[in-house]
């Protein structure tokens, strides 16, 4: 079983490990509702009770379908969601991040009718929006706490001077943030920052959106509706220097009798109890074995073997394209 781990000062509690179920509507391949939705009931028995979504997952469908999943379990899941993402439609057309007050409350209207619940968990801004002060919006989450709809308030990706200016507006709970072995940005700004303010962490990626496993092709080899298609890590000479770090994990992995999907959220759980991944599947198989990961003990020698040979120095290319890169607030 999961033990729980306390996020931020405002009483948040989650397992210790969450489950990201964004691949299960978007981005890693075919889907599958009656494996995921049997993947979120396995979740909630193996101490699972931090489920994370989004708006802008489907769109829409993701919540949608964490709705179906948590119908009568409800009580046991803790629900977080996230709005203003800027989003493709099914329509073709493009919706733009948009974080203004009155709009937040209309997402917010909308992502409770779609996961079926008269509340959120953890409310999360998705991307700064650059043209709406960060106090108005978390101003806006404010009303939404006050009104019972929503319990705690996060932000996503969210540089130094934002986290701050946010959290004197209302106290944040977390913030969540890519964050694994081989990608370690936030330890020079964003990590201190939180630590000070005490406000925990919720890292997504913690498998290098599965490359950090070996199972991961080139780009080319993705459609464009694949993310993977899309991520500078994975093209060209890229690709050959980043198999070369990820083979580094799998055989650190191999020698302690670990996978590397293991070993890779292991680390993640050792860098403090005020951080929490959220590894995405959409299968059991994976979830029970990234489960594994909690009970893993890594000693000084191996989070050191770690460090000389996957770090983010180590790895080639930005972990997202120029136009997704520009929606991170660094
Ligand atoms: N706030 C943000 O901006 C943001 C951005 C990205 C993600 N997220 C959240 O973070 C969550 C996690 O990130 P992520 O899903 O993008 O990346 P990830 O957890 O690093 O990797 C997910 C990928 O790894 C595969 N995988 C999982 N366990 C595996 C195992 N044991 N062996 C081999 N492959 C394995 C999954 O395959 P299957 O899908 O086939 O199971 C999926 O393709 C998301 O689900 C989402 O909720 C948030």
């Amino acid at each position: 079983m999961l033990k729980t781990r306390k996020l931020g000062r405002q009483g948040l509690e989650v397992s210790e490990l969450g489950l990201g179920c964004m691949g299960m509507s978007q981005w890693y391949g075919r889907t599958d509702d009656r494996e995921s939705i049997a993947t979120v009931h396995r979740a909630l028995e193996l101490g699972y009770t931090l489920f994370d979504t989004a708006e802008a997952y489907g769109p829409y469908d993701n919540e949608i379908l964490l709705g179906r999943a948590l119908a009568g379990r409800r009580d046991r899941a803790v629900i977080a969601t996230k709005f203003g993402f800027p989003m493709k439609l099914k329509d073709g057309t493009t919706a733009e991040a948009d974080s203004r007050p009155e709009h937040v409350v209309e997402v917010v209207e909308a992502s409770l009718r779609r996961l079926g619940t008269d509340h959120i968990d953890v409310l999360y801004q998705h991307r700064v929006d650059p043209k709406v002060p960060i106090e108005e919006v978390v101003g806006a989450m404010a009303g939404l706490v006050e009104q019972g709809k929503v319990r705690y308030l996060g932000l996503c990706e969210a540089g130094v001077a934002t986290v701050r200016r946010a959290h004197a507006v209302h106290p944040l709970s977390v913030v969540q943030s890519e964050f694994s072995v081989w990608e370690r940005n936030l330890e020079d700004g964003v990590l201190p920052l939180l630590r000070e303010l005490g406000i925990g962490l919720v890292g997504f990626c913690p498998l290098g959106r599965g490359f950090l496993t070996g199972g991961v092709l080139r780009a080319e080899e993705y459609p464009d509706d694949d993310f993977r298609s899309h991520d500078p890590r994975l093209q060209g000479a890229n690709y050959d220097q980043n198999t070369a770090v990820a083979a580094a994990l799998r055989a650190l992995a191999a020698e302690r009798g670990l996978t590397p999907a293991q070993l890779a959220i292991a680390w993640v759980l050792h860098q403090g109890d005020d951080i929490v991944p959220i590894p995405g599947t959409k299968r059991r198989s994976y979830l029970e074995e990234n489960t594994g990961a909690a009970d893993v003990a890594l000693d000084a020698e191996t989070l050191a073997a770690i460090d000389l040979s996957v770090r983010t120095e180590l790895v080639a290319g930005p972990r997202y394209n120029d136009r997704m890169m520009a929606y991170i607030d660094r």
